[in-house]
């Protein structure tokens, strides 16, 4: 499993400091979720934002967009740094163009689905992602609660990349704690998104050792 720590809760006060304890206890990717307002009814950052972040960690960065008409904006994150572009099925109309042009572009392509949007809904993508995001809660802020039909929605991902495409990684993201993480393991998550269950406690690193520990047991 790997995990990905959601900057959205971190204190962006001390962000170089909360990224560095992440890093230092074994963090995967860094989670950067871009939200307009639109899409979403959260506002957070941008490409600026992130291309300041991009000189304080070799780490990947995780770009989630949770923005309208995503393909007027990729290029400017691949351009700061982003190693992986996901943006939402629901939030353009040619989502197999936009895949493939994010490949092209150099970077990995992934994309995401809210609650209401079945799996089968990415059968005719699939091929073209390197990553699929099932979010286990609406998306737009942290510290909402695991909806558990996710977890059924994990394992019919699970056997669709297994069908069509195993290289991809399935990454789970949304009310992902101590309780839920072993279940979303269990069910067949790869890359594991936590905002408030790591930064929300009063020493992150030591709390990403713990819910990685969770799971060696
Ligand atoms: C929510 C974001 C998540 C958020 C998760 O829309 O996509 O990445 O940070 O926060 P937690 O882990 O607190 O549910
Ligand atoms: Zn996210």
């Amino acid at each position: 499993m790997k995990f990905a720590p959601s900057l959205l809760s971190a204190d962006f006060a001390r962000i170089a400091e909360e990224i560095s304890a992440v890093e230092g206890a074994g963090a995967d990717y860094v989670h950067l979720d871009v939200m307009d307002g639109r899409f979403v009814p959260n506002i957070t950052w941008g490409p600026k934002i992130i291309g300041d972040l991009r000189a304080l960690t070799p780490l990947p960065f995780d770009a989630h967009l949770m923005i309208v008409e995503p393909e007027r904006y990729v290029e400017a994150f691949v351009a700061v740094g982003v190693n992986i572009v996901t943006f939402h099925l629901e939030a353009t109309p040619h989502a197999q163009r936009l895949l493939a042009h994010v490949r092209s572009l150099g970077v990995k392509a992934g994309i995401a689905i809210d609650p209401q949007t079945p799996v089968a809904a990415l059968a005719e993508v699939v091929e073209y992602c390197d990553l699929i995001l099932i979010m286990s809660v609406n998306p737009g802020f942290g510290g909402q609660s695991f909806l558990p039909r996710s977890l059924v929605k994990i394992r019919e991902a699970r056997a669709l990349v297994a069908e069509r495409n195993p290289q991809c990684e399935i990454e789970v993201d949304g009310g992902i704690n101590a309780q839920s993480l072993p279940l979303v393991a269990a069910a067949g998550a790869d890359v594991a998104v936590m905002g408030s269950a790591i930064f929300d406690a009063a020493d992150p690193a030591a709390q990403l050792r713990t819910l990685r520990a969770l799971l060696a047991t």
